[in-house]
């Protein structure tokens, strides 16, 4: 039988953004549709960098999960749940490092310049050095075929493939060798014209309401050689622009081009139109989310059950890694 199994992780920040919606939320929705998925909050891949402040994760995952089911991330489809419900991890993660070169962890490009960024936090610690190997537990544990990730994990998918094919080297064959699924993601640009992120405060988030999402859409970023309405304008050089990409309507769009590089529409009336389709858009997700968040038990609930789900899955895949390790 084919292997249609796919994991993925998000390690839980809160509240996700418009930059979710159109590169991760999207993808998963659509490999929901034809895969068996499991898609997990990684709290403890979380701890390696916030191991000093734990307080914000368990609210985080609450947020975070509330917009994976609004945005439709069905539980009666796919495995919902959170990596430290499901102690299996940790146990492969315990074998796997007893395997795994500390060479192949150093040599990692994210390792090294996440420590040269991150400097407010010491992360010269074991947990984040190892911190590719807990993310192989995750994906074998499942015996994942596919595995959904940004550009940026690529290296760490490679670091996974090779522990498995290890792995399978030293104790006989147990994973299939995960592979990557690049997600294809338009760049959402923030408010100020860097990437959306909300460590940089420029975000829009999905469960914003409609009136500060107005104010946020009104206070983006346009074409600075504008100065004036009476200035020809170019929607290639304005931020709030990668947005009508993604929200207005085509022909609605190409009016606006025009009429931008005519000097006929001011900036302010071009985002108001901006404004109402992003509002437009999210209106259902946000009355979803309402409804999600207003039940008090559903989150935990789809949380245990994608827990027990999980749990039986890697219990059965440790069966194989214990007989095949002889320990
Ligand atoms: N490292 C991933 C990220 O930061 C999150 C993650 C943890 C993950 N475990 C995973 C992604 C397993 C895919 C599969 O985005
Ligand atoms: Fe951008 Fe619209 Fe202003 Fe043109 S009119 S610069 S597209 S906001």
């Amino acid at each position: 039988m084919e292997n249609k199994r796919i994991v993925s992780g998000m390690r839980p920040t809160g509240k996700l953004h418009l930059g979710h919606f159109h590169g991760v939320l999207s993808n998963w929705l659509k490999l929901q549709q034809e895969f068996e998925c499991f898609f997990f909050a990684a709290d403890w891949h979380s701890l390696t960098t916030e191991y000093a402040n734990t307080e914000g994760i368990s609210d985080s995952i609450r947020e975070m999960v509330l917009d994976w089911l609004a945005f439709g991330i069905d539980p009666e489809k796919s495995t919902i749940f959170i990596q430290s419900q499901v102690p299996q991890h940790a146990e492969l993660n315990l074998i796997l490092s007893m395997i795994t070169p500390v060479s192949w962890l150093e040599r990692n490009p994210t390792y090294k310049e996440m420590q040269e960024n991150l400097t407010a936090k010491d992360l010269s610690t074991f947990g984040f050095l190892g911190y590719p190997v807990l993310m192989a537990s995750d994906i074998i544990v499942y015996k994942a075929a596919r595995v959904p990730v940004g550009q940026d994990q690529i290296p760490h998918l490679e670091i996974t493939r090779e522990i498995a094919r290890r792995f399978n080297y030293l104790y006989g064959e147990v994973f299939p060798e995960p592979a990557a699924l690049l997600t294809e993601t338009p760049k959402v640009l923030g408010l100020d014209g860097r990437k959306m992120s909300k460590s940089y405060g420029n975000a829009i988030f999905l469960s914003d309401n409609a009136e500060d999402t107005r104010k946020k859409v009104m206070s983006m970023v346009t074409d600075v050689q504008r100065p004036f309405k009476s200035d020809p304008g170019e929607p290639d050089r304005c931020v709030a622009f990668t947005l009508h990409s993604l929200y207005v309507p085509d022909e609605k769009r190409a009016e606006i081009v025009a009429s931008c590089r005519g000097a006929q529409i001011g900036c302010v009336d071009c985002k108001k139109i901006l404004a109402q389709s992003v509002v437009d858009t999210l209106a259902p997700f946000r009355a979803r989310r309402d409804e999600l968040a207003a039940d008090p038990s559903l989150v935990e609930d789809v949380l245990a059950a994608g827990a027990h789900k999980a749990t039986e899955e890697a219990g059965r895949t440790m069966k194989d890694v214990r007989a095949a390790l002889k320990v």
